[in-house]
């Protein structure tokens, strides 16, 4: 408690000191400053004008409504309205517009890239990258190696149907767990790991039996994969023999793929997004740098 009794006039600063002191230490009386104070009296006055002009005080079931009638959720709704509205004729446009002839119109072909740029953006970046370029596990869309098919036509398909999943029209295959389920012996998975790793140039180690992994891939894998490893796009397997690995080139990365088998799925996107927004993502992705 401050005790007047206390109070000094402090002889360096020239002001009197509160009264409050601890072990000698005494606290200086200094009034505030006029301005703050004058812009202190100003802001309540102001936050009085707002209570009543804005919403403003919670109350049980709602809030206080301004007398205004201003609402910020009202004020987003308008402003979705007027970009629907500024949008529509574009987007009328592109529903009525072949994919192949978008580029022939200049104004739509910009629409397009911007309003598939954002799609994409905002569904598919969180998997396939900002760019497209993918990560483990989830294909590059910019280069020209394609799973399921590299035309406006397969890309439009996996889009809208998407990958091993629900979806009756969904892209459909699955690579057998060949460790998992007791197909191959651990010896077996290594000498086809080391073929199949030889087939895109990748150096194997010292004493690998390639002739035994390339007997044991004509028997067991070649059927999805084909003869020459090339790959099959009607059920997505992958060409082995490029540089481009999906789950990884290291030994353990593909030993743990022909183990246990992926199989990854991909959501049907014609379940979330309307056809045309699904048509410019489809030109979208065709246009990233590997469209057939
Ligand atoms: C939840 C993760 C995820 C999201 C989100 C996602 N994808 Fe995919 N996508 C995948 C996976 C995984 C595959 C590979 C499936 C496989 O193994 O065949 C794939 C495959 C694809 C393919 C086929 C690539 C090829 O080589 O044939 C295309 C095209 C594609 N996605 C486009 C899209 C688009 C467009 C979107 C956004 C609307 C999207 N993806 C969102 C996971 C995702
Ligand atoms: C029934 C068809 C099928 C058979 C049989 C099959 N695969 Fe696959 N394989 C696939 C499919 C489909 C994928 C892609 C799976 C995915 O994206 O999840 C794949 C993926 C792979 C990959 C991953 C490639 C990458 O880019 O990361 C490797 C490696 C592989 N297979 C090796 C083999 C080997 C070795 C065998 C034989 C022991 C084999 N596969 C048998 C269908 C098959």
């Amino acid at each position: 408690m401050a005790d007047p009794s206390n109070e000094k006039l402090d002889t360096v600063t020239g002001f009197k000191t509160t009264g409050h002191e601890w072990d000698g230490i005494a606290e200086l009386n200094q009034p505030l400053p006029r301005w703050w104070l004058w812009i202190f009296y100003a802001c309540i006055l102001f936050s009085v004008g707002y209570w009543i002009v804005y919403p403003a005080w919670p109350l049980v079931f709602s809030a206080t409504n301004g007398v205004i009638g201003w609402n910020s959720r009202t004020a987003v709704d308008e402003a979705i309205a007027q970009l629907q509205a500024d949008r529509g004729p574009m987007v009328d446009k592109l529903s009525k517009t072949e994919i192949a002839a978008i580029k022939d119109d200049p104004e739509l072909l910009d629409f397009t890239r911007a309003y598939g740029s954002i799609a994409f953006k905002e569904n598919c970046a969180p998997c396939h990258g900002a760019g497209g370029g993918g990560a483990k596990g989830y294909p590059n869309l910019i280069d020209d190696d394609w799973l399921w098919g590299g035309s406006i036509d397969n890309i439009a398909h996996t889009i809208a149907y998407g990958v091993r999943n629900a979806n009756s029209d969904s892209r459909y295959s699955e690579m057998p767990a060949f460790g998992r389920d007791g197909i191959l012996t651990g010896a077996q998975i290594r000498d086809v790991t080391q073929y199949v790793r030889s087939l895109s140039g990748l150096p194997v180690p010292h004493g690998s039996d390639l002739e035994a992994g390339a007997k044991i891939f004509a028997d067991n894998c070649a059927s999805c994969h084909g003869d020459d490893a090339r790959g099959d796009q009607e059920i997505g397997a992958p060409n082995l023999t490029d540089a481009i690995w999906l789950y990884g080139s290291a030994t353990p990365d593909v030993v743990a793929t022909i183990t246990n088998a992926r199989n990854s799925s991909m959501p049907a996107w014609s379940e979330r997004l309307d056809p045309t927004t699904l048509k410019a993502l489809t030109f979208y992705v065709h246009n990233l740098g590997g469209g057939e």
